[in-house]
């Protein structure tokens, strides 16, 4: 079973910036899950809300700013007392990064509340110049964005994201759009979906396990991945069996 490290390591680091990708590396997880936006000036970024407010020191929407006017404002605001200062990375940045490491990525393309014409296309492309097909998992909320990707390339690995009830036919709904994973929330599974996605060929990836109960779960259902605020953890545990 894989490890993503949920946002990077969330649990330790501030959530979607290069410290808590870096520690991710370090401890040996097979991946990382993070979160895509795009600026005024059509730079992809990452960050989990559509929003400033939560994570920095600023306050408004996302796609008002440019890159670089982003760049100003700190994405470790929670985490004052460790760390003074860590800009929002460009995926361009991150991409550069990943190149270098055998980590795979699930790249969410959080287009479900605030919809980013593009977005799916200029991800796809920053995952092409730096040679990161093969490392690389898209996910999101928003189907029709990754159907546009599966459009853009058919071979490109898509994971379909639901909210915390799941589908009653994830295998067959995923195999039907195309889709490659399933990608429930762990209140959702249980071994008739991981089985029904099974029969169809459909990988199930779960969110969000920060649990040893939750993680043992995962394994005895078969799933193919976790992600996780806590990865490492997870790893100690999976590597001690
Ligand atoms: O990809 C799994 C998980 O990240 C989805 O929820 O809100 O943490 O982006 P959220
Ligand atoms: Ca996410």
């Amino acid at each position: 079973m894989r490890v993503f490290a949920h946002r990077g390591c969330s649990g330790e680091y501030p959530e979607n910036t290069m410290p808590a990708f870096r520690k991710a590396r370090d401890a040996g997880c097979h991946g990382i899950e993070l979160d895509v936006h795009l600026t005024r000036d059509g730079e992809v970024v990452i960050i989990h809300d559509e929003t400033l407010d939560r994570v920095t020191d600023g306050t408004g929407r996302v796609r008002d700013y440019s890159l670089a006017e982003l760049k100003k404002f700190n994405a470790a605001a929670l985490h004052r007392d460790t760390i003074a200062f860590e800009p929002i990375p460009s995926f361009a940045e991150y991409c550069a990064w990943a190149a270098a490491t055998d980590l795979v990525t699930n790249v969410e393309i959080k287009s479900n509340l605030v919809y980013y014409p593009g977005l799916e296309e200029k991800a796809l492309n920053l995952v092409r110049k730096h040679g990161l097909e093969k490392k690389v998992i898209f996910s999101s909320f928003n189907h029709g964005s990754l159907t546009i990707l599966k459009k853009l390339d058919p071979s490109v690995p898509c994971g379909a994201l639901v909210p915390e009830r799941g589908l009653v036919n994830a295998g067959l709904y995923c195999a039907t759009m195309g889709f490659d994973y399933y990608h429930p929330a762990f209140s959702s599974i249980g071994p008739e979906a991981v089985e029904e996605c099974r029969r169809h060929g459909v990988g199930v990836n779960v969110w969000t396990i920060n649990t040893l109960q939750a993680l043992k779960r995962c394994r005895l259902l078969g799933c193919d991945s976790v992600i996780s605020d806590f990865p490492d953890v997870c790893l100690a545990y999976l590597r001690g069996l």
